[in-house]
């Protein structure tokens, strides 16, 4: 079996965009890869530095959120990432083999920096060097575990590359040893926002959580956009530039999304009864993966996240090994 590596920024409870975005892919390769799944805490820290507290209760709450979609413990090894120290050390080794300005070039990391003025500056001025190099904690992640395949959406992409060229540039120093690692995209589809943004987002704002309840449900789709034309109650509409519309696609059976999508062509379906569905079929969607998720008690995920950790730790620990006789400091 190959391994698989991913890593989530436990910054966050997981949205519908995670759900359908990189939730599936993982439900599917779980059975085909040796899967190691880390809680990146450490690099959750390089823009969160100031609030470690965030950070710790996510950790436990994006695991319990995985569990709950259904990636199984017994075959997908959690581990958070500061308890693997190995990364640590082969992040140092690595940060020779990168210059910053090819750091400074990342379109992700460029991009990151611009939306993080408040942390940053208004021109990066005040960027760190741990956020400015976590392109090379992020190659000891896949690294460490010989990480062949890596699932993740395109905007990782460039930070994929960089793993890769980190990786040619070590074997072509110190003899073949690193693999490069290849992308699976995850699954590429991009969940819009309650406003309609393309993009669904915890700091937009706009975004269904997994673990949202029916109050909270209700509260959010009753405010989703819809057709702004559409004045009254009996007006034709259009389908496809309304948000209702959208989630009913994702989470109501092909024959309801047919119904919804001719009566509003027609005009013969009002905003709030098409809401009031849209909830009934989100919470009815939800329910099962909430269910699932309150049969981990806070005590089993701990246990899980201990187990996946001593998996990983002796994965990384030959992994090293190994780093470090091509470096000539196997002392
Ligand atoms: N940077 C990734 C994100 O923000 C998270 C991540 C950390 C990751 N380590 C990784 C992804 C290793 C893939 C492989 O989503």
């Amino acid at each position: 079996m190959k391994t698989i590596l991913t890593g989530l920024r436990p910054t966050g409870n997981l949205h519908l965009g995670h759900y359908f975005g990189a939730g599936i892919n993982y439900l599917k390769l779980q059975d085909e890869y040796d899967f190691y799944l880390e809680i990146a805490d450490v690099q959750a820290l390089t823009d969160n530095f100031d609030n470690p507290e965030k950070v710790r209760k996510n950790v436990f709450e994006i695991t319990k959120d995985l569990l709950a979609i259904g990636l199984d413990p017994n075959k997908v090894h959690f581990f958070i990432q500061s308890k693997i120290p190995q990364i640590a050390e082969l992040t140092v080794f690595y940060s020779n083999l990168v210059t910053v300005a090819r750091l400074q070039r990342n379109p992700t990391v460029k991009n990151e920096i611009a939306q993080k003025k408040d942390l940053f500056g208004n021109n990066g001025e005040s960027i760190t060097y741990g956020f400015l190099g976590y392109p090379v904690s992020q190659a000891a992640d896949i690294t460490a575990f010989d990480g062949e395949v890596v699932p993740v959406g395109d905007d990782q992409l460039p930070l994929l590359e960089q793993c890769r060229e980190i990786v040619r540039k070590f074997n072509s120093i110190y003899g073949e040893t690193l693999k490069e690692p290849n992308q699976v995209l995850s699954n590429t589809t991009r969940v819009k926002g309650l406003d309609g943004n393309e993009k669904m987002g915890k700091s937009l704002g706009n975004a269904i959580y997994l673990v949202d309840d029916k109050e909270t449900i209700t509260k959010k789709i009753m405010g989703a956009l819809t057709d702004t034309n559409k004045i009254k109650k009996d007006d034709p509409a259009n389908p496809n530039v309304c948000m209702v519309y959208y989630y009913h696609k994702l989470v109501n059976s092909k024959e309801n999304v047919e119904t919804v999508c001719n009566e509003c062509q027609k005009g013969s379906r009002g905003c709030v009864q098409c809401k009031k569905e849209l909830i009934e079929a989100m919470n009815k969607f939800l329910e099962p993966i909430q269910e699932r998720r309150n049969t981990y008690s806070d005590e089993k995920v701990k246990e899980i996240l201990e187990n996946g950790t001593t998996k990983a730790l002796e994965k990384a620990t030959s992994q090293l090994q190994k780093v470090k006789q091509a470096m000539k400091i196997d002392y």
